[in-house]
This record gives C-alpha cells, sequence and structure tokens, in this order.
C-alpha cells in the first residue's frame, strides 16, 4: 500500500494543533508540529512537557515511554524543515479557505510525492483545496474533536477525488491512534458530528435569544435531559466563540442564504472578544 506512515507533521500548535501531535508522538510517529507564531509554539511544548508529566504522575505513562515520546516530538516554526520528510501532513490552522489554499499550495511545493495532505477542517471540504495541488488524489479531510488527546472519534471524508489507498492509509493511522475512524463516502459540509451538533447549537441560541431560558439553565437542561456530557454553551466556549463566527461567516458567504449568518449573540461575543475559554470569558468566566 505504498510508503508506510511513519513521519507525521501538524501545521498549526493552536487549540487542535498542539494535541493531534502529542497524540501522534505518543503513538509512536517521528512528528513535527509547527506554527508561525513563536508564542503558539511555547505555549504548545510547555503543555507537552506538563501533561507528559500528568501521565507519569498518574502511572498511565513509564518515564521510559515519556522520554521517547519527547525524543520523536518537535516543535518548530519553518514550513520548509518540518516537512520535508513527512508522509502525512495534518493542517490545524485557521478555519479560512484562502490562508488553507496559500498553505496546501507551498505544502505541495515542498513535500515528498507520497506525502497525503489532509486538513483537519471542521467545515472546509477537501475539493474546495485540492485544487491548489497537484496530488489531489492525497488531500483529504481527517476531522478531530476537541480536546484530541481525550477524543477518540475521527472522521475521515472521501471527497469524489480522494484515493482508495489515501482513505486506508487515513484509517489505519486512526487506528494506530487508539482512536476509530468513521469514513463518510461522500463530501458534505459539517460532517455527521458537527451536523447534528450545528442544530442543538442553533436550537440553544435560539431560545436564548427568544428569553427562554439562561445560558446556564439551557445547558443543564441539555446535560440532564439529553444526557449530552457538556451543554451547547459550555462547548461553544470549548471550542472558540471566534472559531463558530468564521464558520458562519465562511457558510454565509459560501451559500449567500442570510440564516447561515452566525447569530446576533455569536457576532456580539465575537466583536467584544469574548471568545471563550482561551481569552478567560465568553458565555462563562474562567
Ligand atoms: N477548535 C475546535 O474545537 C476544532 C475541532 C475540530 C477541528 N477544528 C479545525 O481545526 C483548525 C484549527 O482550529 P483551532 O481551533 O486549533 O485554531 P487556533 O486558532 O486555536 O489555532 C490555529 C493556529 O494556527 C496558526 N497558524 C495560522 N496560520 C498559519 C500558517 N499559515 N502557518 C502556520 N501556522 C499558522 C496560528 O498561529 C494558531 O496558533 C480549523 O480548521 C478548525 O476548523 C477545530
Amino acid at each position: 500500500m505504498g510508503t508506510p506512515i511513519k513521519h507525521i507533521t501538524v501545521i498549526g500548535a493552536g487549540n487542535m494543533g498542539h494535541q493531534i501531535a502529542i497524540c501522534a508522538a505518543i503513538s509512536g510517529f517521528q512528528t513535527v508540529c509547527i506554527d508561525q507564531n513563536e508564542e503558539a509554539i511555547k505555549r504548545a511544548s510547555d503543555f507537552a512537557d506538563s501533561y507528559l508529566a500528568s501521565r507519569i504522575a498518574k502511572g498511565r505513562m513509564s518515564g521510559i515511554e515519556v522520554a521517547q515520546t519527547k525524543a520523536r516530538l518537535q516543535f518548530k516554526t519553518s514550513l520548509a524543515e518540518a516537512v520535508k520528510e513527512a508522509d502525512l501532513v495534518i493542517e490545524a490552522i485557521i478555519e479560512k479557505l484562502e490562508v488553507k489554499l496559500d498553505v496546501f499550495g507551498q505544502l505541495d511545493q515542498l513535500c515528498p510525492s507520497h506525502t497525503i495532505l489532509a486538513t483537519n477542517s471542521s467545515y472546509i471540504v477537501s475539493s474546495q483545496i485540492a485544487p491548489a495541488t497537484k496530488r489531489p488524489d492525497k488531500v483529504v479531510n481527517m476531522h478531530f474533536f476537541n480536546p484530541a488527546l481525550v477524543m477518540s472519534l475521527v472522521e475521515i471524508v472521501k471527497g469524489p477525488h480522494v484515493s482508495d489507498e489515501t482513505v486506508a492509509k487515513l484509517e489505519a493511522v486512526t487506528v494506530q491512534l487508539s482512536k476509530t475512524p468513521v469514513v463518510l463516502q461522500k463530501e458534505i459540509y459539517g460532517f455527521v458530528v458537527n451536523r447534528m451538533l450545528q442544530a442543538t447549537r442553533k436550537e440553544a441560541l435560539n431560545l436564548l435569544d427568544l428569553g427562554i431560558a439562561s445560558v446556564e439553565d439551557i445547558d443543564q437542561a441539555v446535560i440532564k435531559g439529553l444526557g449530552y456530557p457538556m451543554g451547547p454553551f459550555q462547548l461553544l466556549d470549548l471550542t472558540g466563540i471566534d472559531l463558530a463566527y468564521h464558520v458562519g461567516m465562511e457558510k454565509y458567504q459560501d451559500s449567500g442564504n442570510e440564516a447561515d449568518k452566525p447569530s446576533p449573540t455569536i457576532v456580539d461575543k465575537f466583536q467584544k472578544g469574548e471568545w471563550g475559554k482561551k481569552v478567560g470569558k465568553g458565555f462563562y468566566e474562567y
């Protein structure tokens, strides 16, 4: 099945990227995580140190396993250096098509010809990104969930341009990451999980805007009544209200449908910089 995947490079060390990289290194892959922002790299590297130390403290990993994981994990800021040996690149940068097109164009030039170029995008399907490269059969959605070190699902989306070999390789990598792959046979906006999630979130924002119940009470209702592990507003704070804003704007720009615009509450929070847990305030204070 072609070159086996041994080297993984993760582009972006934000919310998702740094945890995907740590997960890959723990699972035995030679891993590089890069970000254009030096502060993000420093934060990611500090988090890796404290996370791995906590695995020893909890008896989940031995000192030797942690030392081996650290030896497999590098944090860098130079794209060219980070991808030259990559068998698989997982892009986890800002959710903007034009930025992703630029990065995939560069990746196509810099990576070996066998390298699979995956995007962790939650909504942008790979058929929109593949034209930036000369290897459309190897450009694919590989969608992790937040927090990536904990959540075990990965959605793999077989766009019409994606080869069976690429999908089979990503399924195998996902299993090696101790996660569960789900293959979507066709591209669809939001894939499976986010379509389900968006429906709940839309209704939660609607109920809030109608003044039916508070943020806290809607979250409690969903947790206690539907058995969800977390309420829709708690989850928005975790995944980032800025992300919800950009996702809504991308969808609106794509469809031209007013109903796809982010809700007034999301626009308000976005403009105030209340983006959720990462900035200390969203629907809740941290
Ligand atoms: N946040 C979530 O819950 C979640 C879940 C699943 C998938 N995703 C997807 O993952 C991607 C990343 O989301 P996030 O929440 O981790 O974003 P984030 O804003 O936390 O992190 C993005 C990182 O990418 C870096 N970056 C931006 N442009 C870059 C470039 N050209 N080269 C190198 N680094 C660059 C930024 O400096 C930042 O550190 C998005 O496509 C999003 O749709 C997010």
